[in-house]
């Protein structure tokens, strides 16, 4: 089979051996692929357990994701009347709301491997070595089922109108983009931003799914308040409820799970010797301290 490939790949046939090679990494499916090392040290590789159902999403979000997830899951059907699924993602949303976790839970969910993109390791400091570098990326990744991961992609695609701006930094991302759409549909490619307003558009236009995770409202908090509750067996009272609520709001879900992580090591070390009212009375207080001193957007 790996012959066939190559020699389709010889002919030109790239779509041909695509859908071989798909074909063999679907039925290699359980078998740990490792990414070779030429392509390692550009790429980090993780393989997922979490879930959809793991994370707070907003409706649209799921139902977009879903939608997604069942494209890719029956792409045969899709294929029988000449369709192809989507397959690129731009997260944006403030730090600490799941950008990093949905990309993980989807490619859990499709039970392949996350690549993540090491910029560090791709951009170097001449357009040559970098654009053979991205090659070298692409041409492994386009052989094999993955989520393609590109974090804080502004620092990468932002605005092109900067004077400053080496017309080589342009020339990587055009070369960045072409390669992204070049991509078969097996690969899919999610991006995340801080700053979608720093993209320009010939960027976000490529992105057929653009999904924005917003921080968590009081509903969520409450959420995460009786999970609490539940895997601790502890019971908050109501006014303690309302100002956790409160020195909560505004912050992000990744700051929500902080706060109760504190509150369970406090549960833990005090052996019972305290409530569970008064811990949380304690780490509310901290809490804004800590918030007089450090900024909201201090990530
Ligand atoms: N929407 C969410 N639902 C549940 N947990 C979340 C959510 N967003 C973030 N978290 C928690 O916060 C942690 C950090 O979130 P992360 O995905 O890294 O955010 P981002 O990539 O947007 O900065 C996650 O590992 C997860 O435990
Ligand atoms: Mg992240």
């Amino acid at each position: 089979m790996e012959a066939i490939v190559a020699e389709e790949r010889e002919r030109q046939h790239h779509v041909v051996a695509d859908r071989l090679q798909e074909f063999l990494h679907t039925n290699a499916r359980g078998v740990e692929t490792t990414v070779p090392p030429d392509v390692g040290s550009l790429v980090h590789e993780v393989h997922p357990r979490r879930l959809l159902a793991d994370l707070t999403l907003p409706t649209a979000v799921l139902g977009a994701c879903t939608e997604l997830l069942e494209e890719q899951r029956r792409v045969d059907v899709l294929r029988a009347h000449a369709l192809e699924p989507r397959h690129r993602v731009l997260l944006s949303g403030p730090p600490g709301n799941g950008k990093t976790s949905l990309a993980a839970a989807l490619a859990g969910e499709l039970a392949v491997p996350m690549l993540v993109v090491r910029y560090d390791a791709v951009i170097g400091s001449f357009l040559g070595e970098t654009a053979a570098r991205l090659a070298r990326m692409f041409d492994y990744v386009r052989t094999r089922r993955c989520v393609l991961f590109f974090d804080e992609f502004d620092t990468l695609g932002k605005e092109r109108g900067d004077e400053h701006e080496t017309r080589e930094v342009k020339r990587i991302v055009s070369s960045l983009l072409l390669n992204i759409d070049a991509l078969p549909s097996h690969a899919v490619v999610i991006t995340a931003t801080n700053h979608p307003e720093l993209l320009d558009r010939a960027v976000w236009r490529r992105f057929q799914l653009r999904l924005n995770l917003p921080p968590p409202v009081g509903r969520d908090i409450n959420r995460f308040l009786d999970a609490f509750e539940q895997q601790q067996g502890v019971t908050v009272g109501g006014p303690v409820k309302k100002s956790v609520r409160s020195v909560l709001a505004g912050h992000s879900f990744s700051e929500i799970e902080e706060f109760l992580l504190d509150a369970q090591r406090r549960l833990v070390l005090s052996g019972g010797a305290t409530t569970v009212d008064e811990i949380l009375k304690a780490r509310v207080k901290q809490w804004r301290l800590r918030g007089a001193t450090v900024t909201a957007d201090n990530q």
